[in-house]
């Protein structure tokens, strides 16, 4: 937790992200209850400028937990709060106001974008729900699509016309282009090959130091720490997850760690 000045008196800053006590249970009724938790009794936070990772196996509640976060899956129990906003119950509709401060990049580059639609539409399109106007919101997508080393003139193509790789630098532009405090990242680089995997975690790690983003990053395992720069950092994927850290010692098995 950070610290500012009020005056004379130091106010504590909270979390861009809190996670407490989390617990998922799918099912509805008795099912429910009787259903052992995707999720149990979760707690991390992450602060601007940091990237924590959840990294475990198959089926250990990786994506739960990001659903829960983006309000695709409301947890049984436990909190989850947004620089400091309990934002657990807060309902779809309510949360467009959230829709600028949170946002996610899946796993999939192939199915997470519109194939009828041309990149920059797909960019757009958050920020007109957002109210901006749509000469800026055109301009803020050219810029978000250069910033992660595209052609401004990718907006006026269909993601057919790229790589993989490139689609998931589509995906992370349409992530980033409403400027957010807080990004959930589930596998983001799974579906890439090895060089492009690194192209890409790179990228990430300079936008989330040049715009102080906080970053959720769900993994299968902790290679990409260990092949990503420095400032990455895991946390086990078991299902004792703990906000306890200690440093990540390179290269080696994921443990409870925050970055610096
Ligand atoms: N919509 C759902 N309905 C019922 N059970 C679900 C649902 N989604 C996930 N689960 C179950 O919850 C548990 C955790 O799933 P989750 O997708 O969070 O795992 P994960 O760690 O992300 O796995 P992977 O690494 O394969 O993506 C699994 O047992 C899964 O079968
Ligand atoms: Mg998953």
């Amino acid at each position: 937790m950070s610290t500012s000045f009020l005056g004379d008196t130091a106010v504590a800053a909270p979390p861009a992200l809190e996670i407490r006590d989390l617990v998922v249970r799918y099912g509805s009724g008795r099912r429910a209850k009787r259903a052992a938790p995707a999720v149990d009794r979760v707690g991390l936070d992450v602060a601007p400028g940091e990237t924590v990772g959840l990294v475990g196996e198959s089926g250990s509640g990786k994506s739960t937990i990001g659903k829960a976060v983006l309000g695709l899956q409301p947890p049984t129990s436990g909190t989850v709060r947004l620089h400091g906003r309990d934002i657990t119950t807060t309902s779809l509709r309510e949360r467009r106001s959230l829709a600028a401060d949170l946002r996610v990049v899946f796993q999939d580059p192939y199915s997470s974008l519109n194939p009828a639609r041309t990149v920059g539409r797909t960019l757009v399109e958050p920020l007109r729900l957002l109210g901006v106007p749509a000469g800026a919101a055109w301009a803020r997508a050219r810029r978000s699509l250069e910033s992660v080393g595209l052609p401004a003139d990718a907006a006026d193509r269909l993601p057919g016309q790229f790589s993989g790789g490139q689609r998931q630098r589509i995906a992370i532009a349409r992530a980033l282009v409403c400027d957010p405090k807080v990004v959930v990242l589930d596998e983001p680089v799974s579906a890439l090959d090895l060089s492009t995997q690194a192209q890409v975690l790179n990228l990430l790690a300079d936008l989330r130091d040049q715009h102080d983003l906080a970053f959720l990053f769900i993994a299968h395992d902790s290679g990409w720490c260990a092949s990503s720069p420095s400032g990455w950092s895991c946390s086990t994927g078991d299902r004792s997850w703990s906000p306890a850290r200690s440093s990540r010692s390179p290269g080696g098995p994921a443990t409870p760690t925050r970055s610096p």
